[in-house]
């Protein structure tokens, strides 16, 4: 068998067009154009890219974005202090706070302050819960990506077994709590859990988010499971020339060999991130607009 690879960069660019067309109907509307502002603190390389390629993002499907800069020695009061003067202005309804943050803020703190309505992140406690109980908040990023792509995949997810590895609050809780909305059996896997192949090998579904480079092996995967890799892992080329390669938390070339379908990295979960926080950004807007 040779997977179905899921184009997570193509499917980007549909929902990256449909979010543009939400956008005109928005500003058509209500006057103005939805406002995206994404805080850095600090000069992290991997958080310079990801947060310019946010505020390009939200730039190109006619939002306004902003990137906030502060200095990797902010004290955790200017940070809260920038949070609140977002949270106070009607023209923001999307903020993100780019982790990791430096050690001398607090980042549970910070979070906690981001008004649920802007959160796009969906990391506050209040969107946590709203999440976990099944009702309408702002759900993380990353998981309604991966289940955009399973839906593309043609999962039937109902009385499917899942596994997800990884119990991140970003990624592995919620995604988890995506599949019990959608009907799966789902079991949760981490670093503890024993005979961790086994487990994987249970699953119709296997969602790898541990960010350990290829640490899946195909014979992790039961033959004709369908397989999100959310892992972005730079490691060696192997070819002796100093250069670097993205990989992710599954051995692609033998999952392909077992799997239906999988996502590749790169160009599988990744472009799917960004394009999901300009889809939670557009619903933040509305939801703000219409609600008050
Ligand atoms: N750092 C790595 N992933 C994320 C994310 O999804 N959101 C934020 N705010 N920071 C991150």
């Amino acid at each position: 068998m040779s997977a179905i690879i899921l184009d997570g960069k193509s499917l980007a660019e549909s929902v990256r067009a449909e979010v543009k067309v939400g956008v005109d109907a928005f500003r058509a509307k209500h006057g103005r154009v939805p406002g995206l502002d994404v805080v850095l603190v600090g000069e992290d390389p991997a958080s310079q890219v990801y947060t310019r390629n946010k505020e390009k993002a939200s730039n190109e499907v006619g939002m306004r974005g902003r990137l906030h800069r502060l200095p990797a020695d902010s004290s955790e009061a200017s940070v809260l202090a920038l949070v609140a003067q977002l949270n106070a202005d009607p023209l923001v309804d999307g903020i993100l706070v780019q982790l990791p943050l430096p050690k001398q803020v607090n980042e549970q703190k910070i979070l906690d302050l981001i008004v649920p309505e802007k959160d796009v992140d969906g990391f506050h406690p209040i969107n946590v819960g709203l999440l976990a109980s099944g009702r309408p908040g702002l759900v993380p990023c990353t998981p309604v990506g991966c289940m955009r792509l399973l839906k593309l995949a043609g999962v039937d997810l109902k009385g499917a077994r899942a596994v997800v590895v990884g119990r991140s609050n970003i990624v592995g809780k919620p995604i988890a709590q995506l599949l019990l909305a959608e009907h799966a059996t789902v079991t949760i896997a981490h670093s503890r859990t024993r005979d961790l192949p086994a487990v994987c090998r249970e699953a119709d579904v296997l969602v790898a988010a541990v960010g350990k480079a290829e640490m899946v092996r195909g014979d992790w995967i039961k033959s004709g499971a369908v397989v999100v890799d959310v892992g972005i892992n730079r490691v060696d080329s192997g070819k002796g020339d100093g250069k670097t390669r993205l990989v992710g938390d599954v051995a692609l070339e033998e999952a392909k060999e077992r799997a239906r379908a999988i996502t590749p990295v790169p160009g599988g979960v990744g472009p799917m991130t960004i394009a999901c926080l300009l889809q939670n950004t557009l619903t933040a807007a509305t939801r703000r607009a219409t609600q008050g």
